[in-house]
């Protein structure tokens, strides 16, 4: 047992001064069986904490359920931190922001459309306080004063850029008290004088989120918190990336530096991202300041440790820094040589279309519903409708959120893209037929006042300016954990797709499902078990290797290759299934190395 608390200059452990030099590490972005290996490479870089938002979202997909199984073994994930002698800061949000969909809010939360999020909302508080509810048996116990590794808990996010109401903020604090919370709370904010007073309450104790001109940033921050450590709570050392954009990396010297001006003046930080991990599956979030802007899928970060947990070169430059003000012993993790090289043909293939009515069931609607409104909060859904039209014809839509292909008869007539605010299509002359809308959410803003919007086509329809009504919706099943039998679901579509003989038909364009099936040689010493799977060659889609969603690619860049961690490959029998909306993928490819993209410089 051990006793934390923020003393009037210092954070005191058991009565010592004690600084906290940690890193963020998302579980949910972490294969959990690399937890291990990830939070001692932090141990060995010179931290002693690390820090994990958790994803309300992730393990309440739905409405009722509480889910902390394997990737979401959030216990697991802190008994791992202790396991590695360091300690641990949670950041249960309730909101999240991390570039995760909506910010780690429930979609499911916004369908009544009368809740009030991040604000004193009786509804949105009983829900708050349900799920806190559910991780009371998790936290609880783990408190450092409970023998558990948690020294600090954060309330909400950076709400100073959101909102400006304390009695929200009191309630939160009331509520994570009466689940049994009783380390002491923080907040975050970016280091504005508005931001830090509307973000946090005089009983809460103020940090900051900044990843330059430390020593001006905390002066800022004394400001507002005259007493006790300071902390930058969110040391950003890289950045994230926007599909259609740049790869952001940051300078090494100027990070450590920067670093090291943090340290130098006292204070304790949390190196934001320690190991950013992967916005596997349909996770990633989004921005959106009028253009909508998706978040890839690597979140690599250009953090120390790399999305397959290698060290880098800032991994030693940080090493390095933090020696001088903590304890450093050991020698430094040594970065995986290249991955195993592959060629696999994707020999059987089959259209979406005709394995569609297996991944769900056709819902008839007068008019268009949203995806949310039909119990669909992530992924994507098909639209259809019948059009009799004679001479020229143009197709309306009110919004797309976020990316709809559009096809007559089963030949594609083009793409609405949200970030390109296209709300209108040419469709062919004297069109007739059955018009199809194939419509993906891209993920879901996390920051500003656009979370919680709802996904799929949104409004009205349009043809020539008359309503088009009549619509069967089908939103698609692509988790490969739900489905009771091997016909429907994500099962339904491997068995189809094994009921092709290999090279029969092989050579399907988009919207298709390829797969493929391949032996692995075994790793050789000094190689990564890791593989990375080029996607180059084909245009748009998502990827399952044995049933684990790696996450969408897409042409557009600028990350090329993804991330198959090796904790779901095997020796033999692997199954790689693509979901390709557009080209038809006829080979997958494994390369040695990551391709993250282009960078500014
Ligand atoms: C803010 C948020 C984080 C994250 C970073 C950017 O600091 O608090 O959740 O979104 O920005 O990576």
């Amino acid at each position: 047992m051990s006793d934390f608390r923020i003393g009037d200059e210092h954070f005191l452990l058991d009565g010592e001064p004690f600084r906290i030099l940690s890193g963020a590490l998302h579980y949910f972005r972490v294969h959990p069986d690399l937890w291990r290996d990830r939070i001692r490479k932090a141990r060995q870089m010179g931290l002693n904490t690390i820090e994990t938002y958790v994803a309300w979202n992730a393990h309440a997909p739905r409405e009722g359920e509480f889910d902390l199984s394997g990737g979401l073994d959030l216990g697991r994930f802190l008994d791992d931190v202790a396991a590695e002698g360091m300690h641990a800061i949670v950041r249960p949000g309730p909101y999240i922001c991390a570039e995760w969909d909506n910010g780690g809010l429930p979609a499911w939360l916004f369908e009544s459309g009368t809740v009030g999020v991040r604000r004193d909302e009786p509804q949105y508080l009983a829900a708050v306080s349900q799920y806190l509810e559910q991780l009371a048996p998790v936290l609880v116990p783990r408190q450092i004063d409970q023998g558990g590794p948690i020294i600090l808990v954060q309330i909400e996010n950076e709400y100073g850029a959101y909102g400006s109401d304390p009695v929200y903020l009191q309630k939160l604090v009331e509520m994570n008290r009466r689940i049994g919370l009783t380390v002491p709370f923080t907040t975050v904010d970016q280091p504005t004088a508005q931001m830090l007073e509307d973000g946090s309450l005089p009983s809460l104790h103020k940090t900051a989120s900044f990843g330059s001109r430390s020593v001006e940033r905390l002066a800022t921050l004394r400001e507002h918190q005259p007493t006790g450590p300071l902390m930058c709570s969110e040391f950003w050392d890289g950045w994230f990336d926007h599909w259609g954009a740049h790869h952001h990396t940051t300078s090494v010297a100027q990070s450590a530096e920067d670093l090291d001006d943090l340290l130098a003046a006292g204070a304790s930080v949390n190196i934001y991202m320690f190991h950013g991990g992967t916005n596997f599956g349909f996770t990633n979030g989004a921005n959106d300041k009028g253009v909508y802007q998706p978040i890839v899928t690597s979140y690599d970060y250009d953090a120390p440790l790399d999305e397959a947990g290698n060290p880098t070169e800032k991994y030693h430059a940080f090493r390095e820094v933090l020696a001088k003000y903590g304890s450093v012993s050991g020698p430094a993790p040594e970065a995986a040589g290249p991955a195993r090289t592959l060629d696999v043909p994707l020999a059987r293939s089959v259209a979406l279309s005709s394995v569609v009515d297996r991944l769900g069931s056709w819902t008839p609607r007068e008019e268009l519903p949203s995806m949310d409104s039909l119990g669909r909060y992530t992924g994507f859904a098909l639209y259809r409708a019948e059009i009799d039209i004679v001479g020229p014809a143009v197709l309306e839509i009110d919004e797309v959120r976020d990316r709809a292909q559009v096809f007559l008869d089963g030949t594609p007539i083009g793409v609405f893209a949200r970030d390109h605010h296209d709300r209108s299509i040419a469709l062919p002359m004297d069109a007739r037929g059955v018009l199809e809308i194939l419509v993906e959410d891209q993920g879901r803003v996390d920051y500003g006042p656009r979370i919680g919007e709802p996904k799929g086509l949104i409004g009205s329809a349009r043809i020539n300016g008359e309503p088009l009504l009549r619509w069967l919706v089908l939103p698609l099943e692509l988790d490969p954990t739900e489905g009771a039998d091997a016909s429907q679901g994500f099962s339904g579509v491997i068995t189809a797709l094994s009921s092709v003989a290999p090279g029969e038909a092989s050579v399907v364009s988009g919207p298709a499902f390829a797969l493929g099936r391949f032996d692995l040689p075994p790793v050789r010493a000094g190689q990564s078990a890791d593989l990375f799977l080029d996607t180059r060659s084909w245009g748009k889609g998502v990827v399952w290797v044995n049933g684990f969603c790696l996450g969408r690619y897409w042409s557009r860049g600028p990350q090329h290759t993804l991330y198959v961690p090796a904790p779901v490959l095997r020796e033999s029998g692997n199954e790689i299934v693509i979901l390709e909306l557009h080209s038809a993928a006829t080979a997958a490819s494994f390369v040695p190395a990551p391709e993250l993209g282009h960078t500014d410089f």
